[in-house]
């Protein structure tokens, strides 16, 4: 039977991807205690145990601030580990799918970004996901690379969670409303790299010319702000507030792309994969049972 090894154990893509796949093929998931990406020199003896048919990558060195003061630990997982599947990859022609993110553009964009665009990233997080796709390219695998972006779920931490939380005890939020991107739910991610999965497998290779970079996020875009009140709004909270602020008033260490919204057309296009509009996915991450 087929094999499908995801590394990462708990994350937010790992997780539904786990759901996703599991129904259709044999999903191998490697921890840190299988793999452990801050660890390279034993990634490939790791990777060999499992033998799979088709490796996905969503582990990450995702703490974006922390980055700054972490570099080397976000260089080691994001770029050196990544390095080492990658080769292990072109060595046994095995086809590996891995995730990067919307932040390796500088964000001074006003139009959706394409895989064309030159990436210029303003922090460490986006610099070694940077250098992790460029040792991919660099190693010749048989990979396709995911950009996503603004990931969020029932799991893990992030922004959806961390708003619902702080409605529990405020009915005031300033939340900031000058950032621009597209919300992903990690249930559409999954769902939309199950299908490439797929696509994949059943041509059992991915072809030369289909090999490099794919956004892949939800549809649509709005602000950080206008974000947490379509979750509030969905959640029935009708009477939190949603105070837009800019990025000047809620400094943070990394300064984030003001615009980073990613167009699908090239996914759609060569592999026929498309996400919803991101008010869907908001919808469907609402709904769940869990
Ligand atoms: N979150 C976002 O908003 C966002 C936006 C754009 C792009 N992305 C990209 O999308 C992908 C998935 O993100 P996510 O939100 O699912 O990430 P996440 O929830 O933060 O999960 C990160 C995963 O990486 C694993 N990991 C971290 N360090 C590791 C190490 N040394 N060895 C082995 N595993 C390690 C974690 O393992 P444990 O399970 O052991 O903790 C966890 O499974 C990442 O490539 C990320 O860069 C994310």
């Amino acid at each position: 039977m087929q094999s499908v090894l995801i590394i990462g154990q708990s994350g937010q893509v790992s997780t539904y991807l786990q759901e996703r796949l599991s129904g259709d093929y044999r999903v191998d998931v490697a921890g840190r205690d299988r793999v452990d990406l801050a660890d390279r020199r034993s990634i490939k003896d790791a990777l060999k145990s499992f033998s799979p048919t088709l490796i996905v990558n969503p582990a990450a060195f995702t703490a974006v601030d922390s980055a700054e003061d972490e570099s080397e630990m976000a260089f080691a997982v994001n770029a050196e580990a990544v390095a080492e599947i990658a080769e292990y990859c072109a060595e046994n022609n095995t086809p590996l799918i891995h995730f990067s993110t919307d932040y390796v553009f500088d964000g001074e964009a006003d139009s959706a970004y394409t895989e064309e665009d030159v990436p210029a990233p303003t922090g460490v997080y986006g610099a070694s996901k940077l250098a992790g796709e460029q040792a991919i390219i660099d190693s010749d695998a048989p990979a396709i690379i995911l950009r996503t972006s603004w990931v969020y779920s029932n799991v893990g931490k992030n922004f959806y969670k961390t708003m619902l939380s702080l409605s529990e005890s405020r009915t005031e939020l300033s939340v900031v409303g000058d950032q621009i991107g597209s919300p992903t739910f990690a249930g559409s991610i999954a769902d939309a790299c199950g299908a490439l999965i797929t696509k994949v497998l059943d041509q059992g290779e991915i072809a030369s010319e289909q090999k490099g970079v794919y956004n892949l996020s939800c549809e649509g875009e709005t602000s950080w702000a206008g974000f947490a009140q379509a979750i509030f709004t969905a959640h029935g909270k009708s009477k939190m507030v949603v105070k837009s602020i800019t990025t000047a008033e809620y400094p943070t260490p990394t300064k984030r792309p003001a615009y980073s919204v990613l167009s699908g057309a090239k996914l759609a296009n060569v592999f026929g994969v498309e996400l919803p509009d991101w008010h869907k996915g908001l919808e469907d991450c609402v709904n769940e049972t869990r």
